[in-house]
């Protein structure tokens, strides 16, 4: 034994061929700070040992090195720089170290080498594969950009083109693509990967394989001439501003640092990448990008617990054919789960089975499943038109129109058919689970299941708990949605639950911007070029559909008449009374039509102008801090009334719910961990301004208290 760590050993195998090996506490091996410390005495004691031949990296776990510890992330970056600089500078010189060994080095690779795992595989001299490597560099997905040097060496390795396109996008790739490329050497069975890296070793030593001038490459300037240079980090700049835009950073600055650093040689480009990278540590975004990382862990470990307190669903039903019952029936038969799809219209059962047909074939196409798969899945849906078919179902998900008498009595109805213990979901929008829980003899046996539209594509489920609803019950429909590859999260029952009762606050700042004459195409503009939203107020009224919206806008003015109770006609009642329904019919407030491929467009319509003209004063123009300012404090304020009444849990659930739910702007990580960024002084201050509006601009007493204190959310 050479050095044995906590998270790592090494040891001499034959020849002077030393293997040192991750071998982390946990199921998978972190490049945390304790891990850096251990290594950097590994390699210690490889410099001192004499007569070493080679040297080869390996894992005890599954995978190489998953990355760096991001649990660690958003403290460090709280550090002064200087400590943020010693730990980049530690890490840089431990790979340099690696790098410059005075014997050949190789990296075996199983699994995942990302992150902090692919930039040290980087550092030595050879990498080989089995067919279950997968490497990458995901910094640019959490705001930053690789800091362990791979936007030194990864270049130099691959090219610069190659090198931008997997740190600008964060992809990892499979061992065929690494192979390619030359990030991996050779791809082997995974039973001989130590023969071959001993192999490798010995003919490098021997001088069969020049491992010195593989080095020389790492550490040498980039090899481009001037105009191959400038062509490619154009290119890469044009295609990066393009693809992330403004509100993301870090793919340009990971560009913008290849390109500096091309002319030089390693220690410094190192420098650079240090020193870029600690900029990007400082951005809300990295805080952002991360705080979701780290929230999504912890609604995946909430979810976990109730899969390991719960019976798992073995088969469902679901109740309505319609857009979200097809689309649940799919989800569940994709992962799995098959379901018995019942409707009272044998045309809307053709039609959900054609829709998941359509889907299945999509992916058929894209060589993503074989026509195996294709049938499995859809022999997994079984449509039928009467409860029979309901014998041995364990969960329930309803989702009938939107009419409390129907889904009252096909509540009662169902309940009748299944056993005692099932478990039955409404997937309402908006009615309040513990009135429709009033039709059922089991009400501690149903919650609110919400799903989102499209089923297949929005992440989030919000599991709703009504007053009688059992924890069981909330347990097996969580691991239910988990096992569809969801993501659960429960809030209390209310009307609009979470996600709809702090949207539709935000669609009445819009009435009442466009009320005082503003333009709805320039609040869609600034909503989602400036704050970010994927699609704006407007937009997302007519994708939703007017009618859907005209409805639950009164379902929430009757549940909280004192903020949203209506005073007179507005932008949306005009869109309404005019059959206006969005894309569903074509108007909206746009003209929506399909361009030749297909793809859904839209154009601003005078006419909605003329129309809306009705219910606007004088068309003024506004500042676009106003408008952010009108449409985000409703919403704001509403998700903090939210976390004081217990309706959701934490900060972390209520601002995944946002993000997964309503495609909040992630750059921002949701309301909370934008109302922290803002300081919630600063917030109170903005809001108090606007106050004259009405209720829905009130700062809750206790968001006032916690300015005053000083507080941050998280
Ligand atoms: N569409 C959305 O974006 C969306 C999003 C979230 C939740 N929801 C909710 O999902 C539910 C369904 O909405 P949708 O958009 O799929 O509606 P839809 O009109 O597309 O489908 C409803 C289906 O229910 C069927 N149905 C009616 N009475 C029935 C009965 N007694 N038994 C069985 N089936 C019956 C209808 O034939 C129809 O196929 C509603 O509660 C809605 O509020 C919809």
């Amino acid at each position: 034994m050479i050095y044995q760590g906590e998270a790592l050993s090494v040891q001499l195998l034959q020849d002077g061929i030393a293997e040192l090996s991750f071998d982390g506490k946990g199921s998978i091996n972190k490049l945390d700070r304790a891990t850096l410390l251990s290594l950097e005495q590994a390699v210690t004691a490889l410099e001192q040992t004499p007569d070493l031949n080679g040297l080869m990296l390996t894992s005890r776990k599954d995978a190489f090195i998953v990355g760096a510890d991001i649990t660690e992330f958003l403290d460090m970056f709280d550090l002064p720089q200087a400590r943020l600089d010693d730990w980049l500078s530690q890490a840089n010189r431990i790979f340099n170290r690696i790098e410059d060994l005075p014997f050949p080095t190789v990296s075996l690779v199983r699994g995942y080498a990302l992150g902090g795992g692919c930039e040290c595989i980087l550092a030595t001299d050879f990498r080989i594969g089995d067919v279950s490597a997968r490497i990458g560099l995901p910094e640019t997905k959490l705001g930053l950009m690789p800091g362990f040097g791979g936007t030194v060496r990864l270049p130099r390795l691959i090219g610069a083109d190659n090198a931008m396109e997997w740190i600008t996008t964060g992809q990892d790739n499979k061992a065929d693509v690494c192979l390619a490329l030359g990030v991996l050497d050779a791809v082997v069975d995974t039973d001989k990967l130590q023969a071959s890296a001993i192999q490798l070793l010995k003919d490098a030593a021997l001088g069969k394989q020049d491992w010195q001038a593989k080095r020389a490459q790492k550490t040498a300037p980039l090899t481009l001439d001037k105009l191959e240079a400038a062509m490619s980090f154009n290119t890469a700049k044009g295609m990066v501003a393009a693809k992330a835009g403004p509100h993301y950073p870090a793919p340009m600055m990971a560009v913008t640092t290849i390109e500096a650093a091309a002319r030089l040689d390693r220690d410094q480009a190192l420098r650079i990448e240090q020193s870029n990278f600690i900029t990007l540590t400082q951005t809300s975004v990295a805080r952002a990008l991360v705080g979701i990382f780290l929230n999504d862990q912890f609604i995946k470990s909430k979810a976990k617990q109730a899969v390991r307190a719960a019976e798992p669903a073995r088969k469902a039903a679901v109740l309505g054919a319609g857009i979200m019952g097809g689309g649940i029936a799919y989800q569940s038969a994709v992962k799995g789960i098959p379901a018995v799809m019942k409707d009272i219209n044998d045309q809307a059962l053709t039609l959900g089975m054609n829709e998941a047909g359509k889907l299945l074939n999509k992916q058929l196409e894209r060589g993503k499943i074989d026509g195996t798969r294709l049938a499995t899945v859809l022999t997994g849906i079984t449509p039928t038109l009467s409860y029979d078919g309901l014998q041995g179902v364990d969960t329930v998900v309803e989702a009938v129109v939107e009419n409390p008498k129907v889904k009252a009595q096909v509540l009662a109805e169902v309940e009748a058919h299944v056993a005692d213990d099932t478990v039955i979901a409404s997937n309402t929008s908006t009615i309040p689970i513990s009135t429709l829980a009033k039709s059922l003899k089991r009400p501690e046996r149903f919650c609110g299941m919400h799903f989102f539209n499209p089923v297949h594509r929005m992440p989030l489920v919000e599991i709703i708990r009504g007053e009688q609803t059992s924890d069981d019950t909330i347990n097996r429909v969580v691991a239910y949605a988990a096992a569809m590859g969801k993501s659960p999260i429960v809030v209390n029952d209310c009307p609009g639950f979470f996600v709809n009762r702090v949207l539709f606050p935000y669609f009445f700042g819009f009435n009442q911007l466009v009320a005082d004459g503003a333009d709805f195409v320039q609040v869609d503009r600034v909503m989602e070029q400036q704050f970010g939203w994927p699609m704006g107020p407007a937009w997302l009224l007519d994708v939703v559909g007017i009618d859907t919206g005209h409805h639950a806008a009164a379902v929430m003015a009757d549940g909280f008449p004192e903020r949203m109770g209506k005073s007179g006609k507005d932008a949306i009642d005009v869109m309404y009374e005019q059959q206006r329904f969005g894309q569903k019919n074509g108007k909206g407030f746009y003209d929506h039509r399909r361009d030749r491929k297909g793809k859904p467009v839209k154009e601003a319509d005078p006419e909605s102008h003329e129309l809306l003209a009705t219910v606007a004063g004088e068309r003024s123009d506004f500042e676009p801090d106003d408008i952010i300012a009108r449409m985000m404090i409703p919403m704001i304020n509403e998700v903090v009334l939210c976390l004081e009444e217990g309706i959701i849990d934490s900060p972390a659930e209520a601002d995944m719910a946002l993000v997964y739910g309503i495609g909040f702007p992630p750059f921002h990580g949701g309301v909370f961990r934008y109302l922290d960024k803002m300081g919630l002084a600063a917030y109170v201050a903005l809001a108090d301004k606007f106050a004259h509006l009405g209720p829905l601009y009130h700062v809750s007493s206790g968001l006032r208290q916690m300015a005053a204190d000083n507080k941050t959310f998280y």
